[in-house]
């Protein structure tokens, strides 16, 4: 969207070699690398053999493109497993429904539950009443609090939120902008990415002392919270630099707002995170110049499927974290990027 002098590099993040401790696998690692500590303490038993297999997946919101994606991964890499059953429920951003989904889930007897919550402290109690049943449960990218489940399986969202501010700190000194003035549009602020990406984009940016957070707004991850939320931002703070939104879906939305407010969307770094490889996602986006810089963020569908198999099948040697790998993207690898991911 703007000219810049540098090229930006790849960023791969391997997490282990990120100080990630024992109990921590990789997306690339094999299953059952180490003994579980900490969380884990829901499966103590190797769960007994049947013929078939019953898995219920709490969402927390369908509406969203990239929970689509999530759910399509997990159909798909289930389908490789005849006698894997997975039940979905849609909690529509509602605590209340998807503590109702999941103790559904319970009385439906399911073999294993799966959950991306929708926040944290809301949903800790029935995934720990889950597993305090015997029923071994995969927390998926948004986390709950304490250790009552089996694994969680997420991105490292406080890394990402930090590349980004990393990247917003060099562009603004590349710019010669001081101040230099960011615009944050947040997620939902139960949610623990949205806690930690906020986070992660503070420590980021403090290389740079001129950069200040001018703004900072909430719009639940939603593309059209994002669009009163965005132009109310702009209205009030014309000089903004910088646009941080947690993820792409708001990203876009407050490049709609800026482009119908006729601001010159040439001189302001846009940052997004997803990448979804989708023709209205993050990576589309920033081939088309409009999402300056994004960040993958796998939904981990189909890891939680795998370990779903080992969990099942009888393996209690398990990792507490599995920590999926994200990519920096910007003009200069994002074909290339959609391309391995089969972008369509
Ligand atoms: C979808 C979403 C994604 C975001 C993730 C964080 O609900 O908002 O856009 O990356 O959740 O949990």
């Amino acid at each position: 969207m703007k000219s810049r002098s540098h090229i930006v590099f790849l960023a791969v993040v391997f997490a282990l070699s990120l100080g990630a401790g024992p109990g921590v696998a990789t997306s690339q690692g094999t299953p059952a690398a180490s003994p579980v500590a900490g969380s884990g303490t829901c499966l103590t038993e190797p769960i007994p053999e049947k013929d078939s297999y019953l898995i219920g997946m709490s969402q927390a919101n369908e509406g969203e493109p990239w929970r689509q994606a999530m759910n399509d991964q997990i159909a798909a890499a289930a389908a490789e497993h005849p006698n894997l059953e997975v039940v979905f429920a849609d909690a529509a951003q509602d605590n209340a429904q998807q503590v109702a989904d999941v103790e559904g889930f319970l009385s439906q007897g399911i073999d294993l539950l799966i959950i991306s919550p929708n926040e944290a402290a809301p949903l800790t109690e029935v995934v720990a009443k889950a597993c305090a049943e015997g029923v071994p449960v995969i927390v998926l990218d948004r986390k709950v609090e304490g250790d009552q489940f089996t694994m969680w399986i997420g991105a490292d969202n406080e890394l990402i939120g930090e590349q980004a501010g990393a990247y917003a700190a060099s562009w603004c000194s590349e710019q010669g902008h001081e101040p230099c003035q960011v615009g944050e549009i947040r997620g939902l602020e139960g949610s623990t990415p949205a806690q930690e990406r906020g986070d992660g984009f503070r420590t980021g940016i403090a290389s740079n002392t001129a950069v200040e957070i001018t703004a900072s707004q909430n719009a639940d991850w939603l593309r059209e919270a994002a669009i009163p939320v965005s132009q109310s931002m702009f209205q009030a703070n014309p000089e903004l630099n910088v646009l941080y939104a947690h993820n792409d879906p708001m990203a876009e939305a407050a490049i709609i707002s800026a482009e119908g407010m006729g601001l010159d969307l040439e001189s302001l770094l846009v940052i997004g995170i997803d990448g979804l490889p989708t023709p209205d996602g993050g990576l589309r986006s920033v081939i088309d110049g409009r999402i300056d810089v994004t960040y993958v963020y796998p939904t981990g569908g189909a890891e939680a499927i795998d370990w779903t198999v080992e969990i099942l099948g009888g393996n209690t040697t398990l990792p507490d974290e599995v920590v999926l790998e994200t990519i920096e993207v910007t003009s200069e690898n994002a074909e290339a990027v959609y391309e391995q991911f089969g972008g369509q």
